[in-house]
């Protein structure tokens, strides 16, 4: 089987492509990237040297581009997670997200459907999405798979939109897709724009924490490894036209999260008790900030199997160690760039 995995040089991308390399290494995998400000080679350097492994440099917004890598690997599967993920760059920047996440998945859902069309047997289309395209939850229920779509960032209403082209490819075309909206994810790799890596890059460099609003807005939190796991589970025996929500029943008030944070980290780095908390900062809060996400992943379960494989301690601890030994990719990654992005969306808060 050779699987077109896109995003693969990002933080999730990064991590099914090492999933799938160790775990089918009959597989051929190629990873299409941009290479964004969010793809970063260096997160697969473990596995590119295998011979079942390709890079392929490219936009998925260029459908021409797409039509033509098609045409040449024949691939047998998409697994697709290229996006602009952030959803304070979407705040500043809402054009770009539609450029990559809703013309960029037309365009591979074109560009797959011109080499299955016709036989689709033993085909897939697996569309990674998030759980942020439900909205936001009050104190209590949780999403599931039938709850209707209610996107507030542009980040999330250019998930939902690529959501929707997808089913509409199935309903009309008979393209043989699969969908899994996700939670949050934490781990290794994870670049330093998001909460966890970004709180973890600031309390190793003594700078402050900024906590959006009153701190109060609660995320469900899974490991990316998890994640990963989930991803090949519904490759494998999802069926297709359906959706799958993952999540780990793991619910945090961000500052409860970052108080927990705050604690291993001052232990980790043999700091005095208190010390990570000083640095929290209260800042503006986002615009259109959902209040609360929390996924029931049931149906997984039940029909899948599938069940998280660490608790959120475990998982935080291994990510915060992570960081801190490799406190060089952390260095590369904050150089350059990301000082302007610092600048200009914390500066005026
Ligand atoms: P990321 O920002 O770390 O990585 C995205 C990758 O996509 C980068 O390598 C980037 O270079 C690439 N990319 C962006 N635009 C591209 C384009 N036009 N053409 C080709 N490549 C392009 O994102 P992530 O956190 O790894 O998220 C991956 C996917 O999972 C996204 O689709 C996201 O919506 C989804 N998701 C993320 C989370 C989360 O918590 N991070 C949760 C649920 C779902
Ligand atoms: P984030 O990691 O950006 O994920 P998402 O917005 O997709 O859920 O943010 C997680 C939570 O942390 C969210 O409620 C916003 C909050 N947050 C802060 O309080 N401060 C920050 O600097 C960042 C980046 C996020």
């Amino acid at each position: 089987m050779h699987i077109l995995i896109t995003g693969g040089a990002g933080f999730i991308g990064s991590h099914v492509i090492r999933h799938f390399l160790n775990s089918w290494p009959d597989y051929t995998i190629t990873n299409l990237d941009k290479l964004t400000y969010a793809g970063n080679l260096a997160n697969l350097s473990d596995v590119e040297s295998l011979p079942n492994y390709r890079f392929v440099k490219g936009d998925i917004a260029d459908g021409r581009f797409l039509l033509d890598l098609f045409g040449k690997y024949r691939f047998d599967a998409v697994i697709h997670l290229a996006a602009e993920s952030h959803v304070d760059r979407s705040i500043e920047n809402p054009s770009e997200f539609v450029v990559s996440n809703v013309l960029g998945t037309v365009n591979l859902l074109v560009a797959a459907r011109s080499i299955w069309e016709g036989s689709c047997e033993g085909k897939r289309f697996y569309h990674v999405s998030t759980d942020e395209v439900y909205g936001s939850l009050g104190s209590d229920g949780m999403f599931s798979e039938s709850t209707p779509y209610d996107p507030h960032s542009p980040y999330s209403a250019s998930k939902a939109s690529s959501d929707h082209f997808v089913r509409a490819f199935h309903d009309t075309y008979g393209l043989p897709v699969i969908i899994s909206n996700c939670s949050n994810n934490y781990g290794s790799h994870q670049f330093p724009e998001k909460l966890i890596p970004l709180f973890i890059n600031n309390i190793r460099l003594r700078k402050p924490l900024p906590v959006y609003g009153k701190g109060l807005n609660v995320r469900d939190w899974l490991w990316v490894v998890d994640h990963g796991r989930a991803i090949d589970c519904i490759f494998h025996h999802g069926a297709e036209g359906e959706t799958y929500n993952i999540g780990g029943h793991n619910e945090w008030a961000n500052i409860d999260l970052i108080r927990l944070l705050c604690r291993i980290m001052d232990s980790k780095l043999g700091r005095e008790a208190g010390t990570s908390e000083a640095l929290i900062t209260w800042v503006t809060d986002r615009a259109g900030h959902d209040l609360r996400y929390a996924i029931d992943a049931s149906k997984l379960q039940r029909d899948l199997g599938w069940v998280p494989s660490v608790t959120f301690e475990e998982g935080l601890e291994q990510t915060v160690d992570w960081y801190l030994e490799n406190q060089a990719w952390l260095d590369q990654v904050t150089s350059g760039q990301y000082q302007d992005y610092y600048e200009k969306m914390y500066a005026g808060r």
